[in-house]
């Protein structure tokens, strides 16, 4: 570990593209970039440049010139949102990680981080999930899509690195959380949308919140600013294409997480399960050991502090009056 070079050095005069840097991860990673100086930091929006369109994305490789590319850029959502429009999910993040990818390649880019998820993993993956598992079956059914499309940056960071040479890398985080999270409740994952859930019903002073599924489901949760921290250390550190898994290592139950939800916002009333809605894959939670070994990553935050930290912000900046 010691023969890392010094994080200042590694970004001194680097021109650096980050897609998606408008994001909720994406705004995280830019405020720690910021920190290191590079020579330049690029975020292309949407509205002006799909990069879903290789021409596109040739002609803003081209204006930029990168250094480094770190790819966030994607179509993302909860189990609604995956269930609505299971197409858009999968053609989206196809289109937005492969001509990225080769576009970077050929404009002769030092290094390229893909982002992808922790739904690419199979349905019935070992516990905790394992890198080396990735491959062993079918995504479950609502995030397949998604997951699937998220895959490809992995299967493509391999190949561009086999044939050419190119030093790609590809993680995968767990579910994020922490404030300037989205809070829509089409699109929002399960953790904004219950705080949501639980502060509205607080402010209302309703007897009841209604939650999808049994609570049985257990998941890990990210805080979006130590995975920001995993982005950076990563392409400062890691030049292997094995996919590295970016978690907190805390495995949580949708019932625990409601039950700390109820305490934070102090809502006062009941909690009701909907079982007629799915709990969606029943249990995930990551090794994170590799992004440790690999690039010296761990995750700083507790879920307490986090969760602290996200009910704050959704109670005074993120969910006004
Ligand atoms: N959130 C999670 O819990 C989670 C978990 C695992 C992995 N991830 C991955 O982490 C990354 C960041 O997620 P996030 O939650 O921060 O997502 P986000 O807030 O929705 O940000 C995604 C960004 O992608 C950009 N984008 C979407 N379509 C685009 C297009 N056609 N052309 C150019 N840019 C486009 C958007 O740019 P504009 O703002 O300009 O429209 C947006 O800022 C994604 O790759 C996601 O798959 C997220």
């Amino acid at each position: 570990m010691s023969n890392w070079p010094s994080r200042e050095k590694f970004w001194e005069n680097k021109r650096v593209l980050l897609t998606g840097g408008a994001g909720f991860l994406g705004s995280q990673v830019v405020k720690k970039l910021q920190a290191f100086e590079p020579a330049k930091i690029v975020v292309p929006r949407s509205s002006e440049y799909d990069l879903r369109c290789p021409n596109v994305v040739r002609t803003l490789l081209a204006q930029v010139k990168p250094h480094i590319v770190l790819h966030l850029a994607a179509r993302v959502g909860g189990i609604a949102a995956n269930k609505a429009a299971p197409a858009n999910l999968f053609y989206d993040n196809l289109m937005l990680g492969v001509p990225l990818l080769h576009e970077s390649w050929e404009a002769g880019v030092e290094k390229f981080v893909g982002v992808g998820s922790v739904c690419s993993y199979p349905d019935e993956c070992p516990l905790p999930f394992s890198e080396e598992n990735l491959w062993n079956g079918y995504p479950e059914e609502t995030n397949a899509p998604y997951g699937l499309a998220k895959r490809m940056l992995i299967a493509g960071a391999k190949a561009y690195r086999s044939q050419y040479g190119f030093n790609a890398v590809t993680v995968m985080p767990v579910n994020m959380y922490g404030p300037g999270d989205h809070i829509d409740l089409a699109t929002s994952h399960v953790l904004p949308a219950l705080t949501r859930k639980c502060l509205e019903a607080r402010r209302r002073n309703d007897d009841e919140v209604v939650v999808w599924g049994t609570g049985v489901a257990t998941r890990e949760f990210l805080y979006v600013e130590d995975a920001a921290e995993a982005i950076l250390l990563a392409a400062e550190r890691y030049n292997s294409s094995e996919p590295v898994n970016l978690g907190s290592g805390r495995e949580v139950s949708i019932r625990e997480l409601i039950e700390k939800l109820v305490e934070l916002t102090n809502f006062r009333g009941k909690v009701v399960w909907d079982d007629s809605k799915p709990d969606g894959q029943l249990r995930r939670c990551l090794d994170t050991s590799r992004a440790y070994e690999a690039f010296g990553f761990k995750a700083r935050t507790s879920f307490e502090e986090g969760l602290a930290k996200t009910v704050e912000w959704m109670d005074s900046e993120g969910l006004p009056l």
